[in-house]
């Protein structure tokens, strides 16, 4: 049980604390979050501390590395390498845990779904319309191949997004705390409910860990705020927030080889044009572990 967490409201001199240090540390680029490593399947002691610096300090880091090949071990040793190990196998992924994200044919079910088109993602954080079992505590993003044109990611740790709301306003972190905040509706295929109705918050500790996690995504459709005036400016200043220029928003593209390893921070990524003989793939692992950024 954490007693003195900075995410609690009531904890104002933990939160100052906190706040000082993070602001303090925090990456001020793009440039800043990449560790040029040898082998992400076998990292050097100074490749490991360095890329768990960049987690430590913006809850994400970005690896750049000379493998370009199709190899899902990439992800899955990288993962390893920081604790993470339990792959949430969503029904898209393929039988090994990871998904492939490339562009699906016309004829697979996976078009339907916007990771598999050439369409832009708006913000959000991965597996926010998971159940509680089931949370998205980090995950690694590795590119084979990246798009024509197209295909960056915008990034934004999420104790940033929370720490800049709580300035502004603590009352916009009392309402994305409340666990009515934010539903996801069930979703109903031909053989009846596919999934349960998930309600819960925007931000959430884990009791044990103290890790902050955020349920979030900027779509609106197949979601559904509580509708108190509470929340609507809540999310709105939020919205705000990501639609800013804010100096703690990282834009860029994954290289071949590149990837990014991360407590699930929100994210985006912009409409892309393949180029048919070389399209685009990226590999996405999903884990129900975090990676651990204490000490
Ligand atoms: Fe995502």
């Amino acid at each position: 049980m954490i007693v003195e967490s900075p995410f609690d409201l009531a904890n104002h001199e933990v939160y100052r604390v906190w706040r000082e240090v993070k602001l303090e540390n925090h990456p001020r680029s793009l440039g800043d979050l990449v560790v040029e490593v040898g082998d992400p399947r076998h990292l050097t002691p100074a490749e490991h501390q360095a890329i768990l610096d960049r987690c430590r300090r913006a809850n994400m880091a970005i690896y750049a590395s000379p493998f370009t090949g199709e190899d899902k071990d990439i992800p899955r040793l990288m993962g390893r390498q920081f604790g993470l190990v339990h792959l949430d196998g969503n029904w898209l992924a393929d039988e090994d845990g990871i998904s492939s994200l490339e562009v699906a044919e016309a004829s697979e079910t996976r078009k339907d779904f916007i990771p598999y088109t050439t369409r832009a993602i708006r913000w959000h954080t991965d597996g926010y319309y998971n159940p509680p079992a089931r949370r998205i505590w980090a995950m690694v993003l590795h590119c084979v191949r990246d798009a024509a044109q197209g295909g960056d990611n915008a990034l934004m740790d999420h104790e940033m997004a929370y720490l800049l709301l709580r300035d502004e306003n603590p009352e916009f972190i009392r309402a994305l705390m409340a666990p009515d905040a934010m539903t996801i509706p069930a979703r109903d295929d031909e053989n009846g409910v596919a999934r349960a109705a998930e309600a819960g918050p925007v931000f959430l500790v884990n009791p044990e860990t103290g890790a902050l996690h955020m349920r979030y995504t900027a779509r609106t459709r197949s979601i559904k705020w509580k509708s108190d005036d509470a929340t609507k400016a809540a999310v709105a200043a939020l919205e705000r927030l990501l639609a800013s220029d804010s100096p703690y928003i990282f834009r860029g593209r994954l290289s071949p080889g590149m990837g990014l390893l991360c407590n699930n921070v929100l994210h985006d990524r912009s409409g892309f044009n393949d180029e048919p003989a070389r399209p685009r793939l990226l590999y996405r692992a999903r884990y129900l572990d975090w990676l651990d950024t204490r000490g």
